[in-house]
């Protein structure tokens, strides 16, 4: 199925026009990829409901954030982990990393889910994600964040000879743009198939002069979470894409190369990875979970309340010390750190460096490790 044609321009080079989309037959899928959309969309399903009854959920969920967003701007390069990044935005960093670059992808996700309850998924709404995710971001300095390029790009390569692939040049941009708006609205398909197109047609007109991957990998799990499979934006596929990176690439490639459904069969076994990935992952949460509240229980009356809260908020900020105790929990300098004593006694918190002397740093590393596989 072709999407569109090599045309050569006036400057020499050869560049991708997108023909209109969706072009007749696009949407005809065949039966194998029905079937794989609808076995998708039940784990998604299942994902969903799982997410919804575990405890704590919303504090859960943030590092499912933190992981997809370091694998997202892995792929872009960034060489910082998910213990860099929650260092970092626990304040606690002492190495030089790249982690703004994962922070401001968390932006981007937290700005975005929440701007869909008030704003439509639009063309706009893609250039608010865009600038949310660039502004000040340190790898970002050219990339005109919330603009749409007014110049020619390229994906691979050096220059536009050599380039893997050359996108539509601006004014043919603008009608491809045009088109995948409407597409957006449409209504009819399999949300997990629309979400494929969606993304595999983006990174085609590639509309900024950077952050176009990581900006296409956003709008898979906001798209997802505003057509409401999801009822929290619990679905992120950046760990497949890291992990499966040049196949991505060559998928991505095979998309506007006649072979859409070469692309869809490859996102679809994605979905289904990373949502039976994602179910495990919520199962070895609960057990953990459960695990470390009985030994809280266990504490004296006061102390196990006060640690209930504690490990709640570890949830979401796996990296504690006496100071985020006071901060953030409003506990007394003595009382946060008898808390954190007890929690490393009973082994659920572990200190970061067992040299240092004065504010001590200490990190809740068996849930950590849960996604770190
Ligand atoms: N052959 C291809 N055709 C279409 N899109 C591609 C192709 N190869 C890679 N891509 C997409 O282009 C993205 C890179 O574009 P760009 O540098 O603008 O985005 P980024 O967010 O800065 O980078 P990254 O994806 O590396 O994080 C890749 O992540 C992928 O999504
Ligand atoms: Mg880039």
């Amino acid at each position: 199925m072709a999407i569109g044609t090599l045309v050569k321009q006036p400057d020499g080079y050869t560049a991708f026009i997108p023909d209109e989309f969706p072009s007749t037959g696009l949407l005809d899928f065949p039966p194998a990829i029905i079937a794989k959309a609808a076995q998708a969309e039940r784990l998604i399903g299942k994902l969903d409901g799982i997410t919804h009854v575990l405890p704590d959920a919303d504090f859960f969920l943030s590092m499912y954030v933190v992981k997809d967003a370091t694998s997202s701007a892995q792929i872009e390069g960034t060489k910082a982990t998910i213990m860099d990044a929650l260092e970092m935005s626990a304040g606690v960093s002492v190495k030089e990393t790249d982690a703004d670059d994962i922070l401001y992808y968390i932006k981007a996700l937290n700005y975005g889910s929440k701007r869909l309850s008030s704003f439509p998924f639009s063309l706009r709404f893609v250039r608010e994600l865009h600038k949310e995710l660039m502004t000040g971001a340190r790898s970002s300095h050219f990339a005109d964040p919330g603009e749409f390029r007014k110049t020619q790009n390229w994906i691979g390569g050096t220059n536009l000879q050599n380039a893997t692939f050359v996108p539509p040049p601006a004014a043919d941009m603008h009608n491809a743009l045009a088109d995948f708006e409407k597409f957006i609205h449409i209504n009819t398909l399999m949300p997990v198939i629309q979400a494929g197109i969606l993304h595999a047609q983006f990174e085609t007109i590639h509309p900024f002069l950077d952050g176009n991957g990581r900006t296409g990998r956003l709008l898979i799990t906001l798209f997802l979470f505003e057509r409401a499979i999801l009822e929290k934006p619990v679905l992120f596929l950046s760990s497949f894409f890291k992990k499966n990176q040049q196949l991505y690439y060559d998928k991505l490639n095979a998309y506007h190369n006649n072979k859409t459904n070469d692309w869809l069969h490859f996102f679809l076994d994605g979905v289904i990875e990373t949502a039976n990935q994602s179910i495990e992952t919520s199962k070895k949460i609960t057990a953990l979970r459960e695990s470390d509240m009985r030994k809280i229980q266990a504490l004296g009356k006061r102390e196990a309340t006060s640690g209930v809260l504690f490990l709640q908020h570890l949830f979401k900020n796996p990296i504690a010390s006496t100071a985020m105790a006071v901060n953030s929990m409003g506990f007394t300098r003595p009382g946060g750190q008898k808390l954190i004593d007890r929690f490393v006694e009973m082994g659920i918190l572990k200190p970061l460096d067992e040299t240092a002397k004065y504010g001590k740093t200490y990190v809740y590393r068996s849930y950590i490790e849960i996604f770190n596989d």
